[in-house]
């Protein structure tokens, strides 16, 4: 198994990456679109999941988070495949779970482009999409023409929706509009992530302002009650993703908003607007407006996910510059109880999440009846190279 891992993480790294990241003239958005396509195509063609079942090893350590049974502890953020074109594909890359979206209440297009940038020396993204989505009916119906329904784990994992602002709606009605989003997409959803943490979309930070987030999360969670009366099941889970650009007084006031309002726990975090840990030869891309993620981030995402995890009982799934697996035990030492990839499956391939989850099993238990563990540091296995990433 480490032998596979190995041979797929130096294959993307050594060789398939030199290229992608040349192809399209280098336009990191063009290089997405046609990788999300190719998945797209191995995931409809049950030869090519087979294959990919070959060499790309699935075994994991499974949890239950939040009354969802989960295979393993490696999610796909949130961004990576908004419209859900790939989603028979995750399993098969080894990922626990998939966060699909951000879709919004209406169909968008987004930002102008350019608006994504590759920081390569820094290994980050600068991102500024702006919730580009085909609306959350259209992820609605893709789901259920391949017959996901909450629950019935049709395409093999957990299948997580993130919920954002349709940008056209002004900040006052965005609670109907994160409904209108939640009615569609709740019986095809495992989760639901309610998504006030992008900078990219003007004004929607504010909604993290406690009493903004618990009449929001208030509202979707009783309305998570009705629709589970109509599907006679139990309510969807609703969990929040934060941004790490948040004082600790703010964050104190959102976390008890949302506890108070029913979520079911946190995504920690989204991008950051801050510069910090740029290399020098990323300079000229430095300045670009929207969410940096990647390496830069993974300091900042861990301070907030252990504030988090220390002031809440409710679980953490962490995000945010996990780019090899060290990053991702570190966040389980902390208390998360899964974490997800964005910027890591786009420098280190394919292989991250295998390799994350040889790690895991490689560890002993963190968690015993819900009581954290010492956290003690145990090496992984050689599959990982501690110099990539
Ligand atoms: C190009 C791009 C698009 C993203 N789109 C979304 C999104 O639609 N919704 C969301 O909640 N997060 C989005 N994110 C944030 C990621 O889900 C993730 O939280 C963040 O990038 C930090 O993780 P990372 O350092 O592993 O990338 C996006 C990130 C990138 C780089």
């Amino acid at each position: 198994m480490r032998l596979r891992v190995k041979l797929v993480s130096g294959g993307y790294t050594r060789l398939l990456r030199p290229v992608l990241f040349r192809s399209h003239h280098g336009d990191p958005e063009a290089i997405h679109e046609q990788m999300i396509a190719l998945l797209a195509a191995v995931g409809s063609n049950p030869l090519a999941q087979r294959a990919l079942g070959l060499l790309i090893p699935r075994a994991g350590r499974a949890v239950n988070v939040a009354g969802i049974d989960f295979p393993n502890r490696v999610g796909l953020a949130a961004g990576m495949d908004k419209d859900g074109l790939a989603a028979r594909a995750w399993a098969g890359l080894g990922f626990g779970f998939a966060e699909l979206g951000t879709v919004t209440g209406r169909a968008q297009p987004g930002n102008d482009k350019p608006r994504v940038f590759r920081l390569p020396a820094s290994k980050a993204l600068i991102n500024r999409m702006g919730f580009n989505n085909e609306g959350a009916a259209a992820l609605a119906a893709r789901l259920a023409a391949l017959g996901v329904e909450r629950g019935n784990g049709r395409l093999g994992i957990p299948i997580g929706i993130s919920i954002g602002k349709t940008k056209a709606v002004p900040l006052a009605d965005a609670v109907d509009d994160y409904l209108a989003s939640l009615n569609a997409v709740a019986p095809h959803a495992d989760y639901v992530a309610v998504n006030v943490s992008s900078p990219n979309t003007p004004g929607l930070r504010k909604l993290q302002d406690g009493r903004a987030v618990e009449e929001l999360l208030g509202e979707l969670c009783s309305r998570a009650g009705n629709l589970a009366v109509r599907y006679r099941g139990a309510p969807v889970p609703i969990f929040l993703k934060v941004a790490p650009d948040i004082e600790w007084p703010d964050l104190d006031g959102l976390l008890l908003a949302a506890e108070n309002a029913g979520a079911a726990g946190f995504i920690a975090t989204n991008t950051t607007l801050r510069r910090r840990g740029l290399k020098g030869r990323d300079a000229a891309k430095a300045g670009e407006d929207g969410g940096l993620s990647g390496r830069p981030l993974t300091r900042l995402a861990r301070e907030v996910v252990g504030y988090i995890t220390a002031h809440t009982a409710l679980p953490v799934i962490a995000s945010g510059g996990i780019m090899r697996p060290e990053d991702a035990m570190a966040m389980f030492d902390l208390g998360a109880r899964l974490v997800q990839l964005y910027t890591g499956f786009v420098y280190s391939g394919p292989a991250l999440a295998a390799n994350i989850n040889a790690w895991d099993l490689a560890r002993e238990p963190l968690w015993d009846g819900g009581r954290r563990s010492s956290g003690r540091e145990t090496s992984g296995p050689a599959a990982s190279d501690p110099k990539e990433g």
